[in-house]
């Protein structure tokens, strides 16, 4: 008789998981608002194809490039929720959920070069802002570089008064919202696939982004001058919802740990070069004017901009500052 019960037991587990496991794979949605064809659009489908090969089909990775599933807002709305299971959202789009510590990496020249981000944020900043999203119902895997963003409008922006009026887009960030308005503009958070649209109609005057995402996006030819500045570093947090990435099966987050890490490898290593591609080909476009700032002009900035800095502690807080300090072994 137990025999028999064992038997049925073993029979009904392996008709309810036995067959639909190996029909169904994993999936995950991941969601993100720029192109394919941008350093974040193909560390995305980098990972794709690494996460299925390693997991050897356990695993589908389905890429929504260009808001194509939801916008900015929208996305962190639904990685909660669980409807995606990964996003790679701008870390300047962090407040909506309540971690406002990461926009401490908004702040003006903050970092002097590339190198000098990449080795800050594998420091001891990357993992305490990790931290802070786990309250949150949501992991951060890795950190992906996209550059420094260019600022740009109908009229050259030289000098600060430049700025003076101008209705400017950016993405979220207070720290960007601050340091625009200490040039004397009128800053505007707007979704990413609003932002052409918005551009071309006047909506708003201007914006800032990194090269990549001016090319892709057919910014610079809605925008008759772009100042090549390099004021701020644009950077992704790879996240997942925590209660799906702790539910995976321990062998399937193992692949895909690594996928993501060799995916991260490749989306850092090629960041540079996609920004310098896609500056060249905006050149040669001719369809805007970039400028170059010289040294008196970029110092006069970082003047103007500097109230945003003693402005932050109140915004982000004392603990991120002294932690980027240490890192970048700057007072702040
Ligand atoms: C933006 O909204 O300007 C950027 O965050 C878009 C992106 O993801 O690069």
């Amino acid at each position: 008789m137990r025999t028999l019960i064992v038997a049925a037991a073993l029979a009904a587990i392996a008709l309810s998981t036995g067959p639909a496991t190996a029909q169904s794979p994993i999936v995950i949605k991941f969601s993100h608002v720029v192109a394919n064809d941008t350093p974040k659009g193909k560390g995305a489908l980098k990972f794709k194809e690494l996460a299925e090969q390693y997991t050897g089909g356990k695993v589908k990775v389905e890429v929504y490039p260009n808001s194509t599933l939801y916008k900015d807002k929208e996305e962190i709305e639904a990685l909660q929720l669980g409807s995606v299971q990964m996003l790679a959202p701008s870390t300047a789009k962090f407040a909506p959920l309540g971690v406002k510590e990461f926009e401490a990496l908004d702040l003006p020249w903050l970092f002097k070069d590339e190198a000098t981000y990449a080795a800050a944020m594998k420091g001891e900043v990357g993992k305490w802002l990790f931290n802070k999203l786990e309250a949150k119902g949501v992991t951060g895997l890795a950190y992906w570089d996209n550059g420094f963003h260019m600022t740009s409008a109908n009229r050259p922006l030289i000098n600060p008064t430049d700025f003076q009026g101008l209705k400017i887009r950016i993405s979220g960030s207070k720290i960007a919202d601050r340091y625009f308005r200490d040039l004397g503009s009128i800053p505007q958070i707007m979704a990413f696939s609003e932002v052409y649209q918005a551009l071309q109609t006047g909506v708003v005057d201007g914006c800032e982004n990194t090269p990549s995402n001016y090319y892709t996006q057919k910014f610079f030819e809605v925008q008759k001058d772009i100042t090549v500045s390099y004021h701020a570093h644009l950077q992704y947090a790879v996240i997942v919802n925590t209660k799906f990435w702790k539910g995976l099966p321990e062998d399937v987050r193992n692949q895909l740990t690594k996928a993501m890490d060799e995916a991260t490898d490749y989306t850092n290593s090629i960041a540079s070069k996609e920004n310098e591609d896609a500056l060249a080909a905006i050149k040669a476009s001719g369809k805007t004017n970039l400028h170059y700032l010289t040294d008196e002009q970029k110092a006069a900035w970082q003047k103007a901009m500097q109230p945003t800095y003693k402005w932050a502690k109140s915004r982000v807080g004392g603990e991120v500052l002294d932690l980027l300090a240490k890192e970048l072994h700057v007072a702040m």
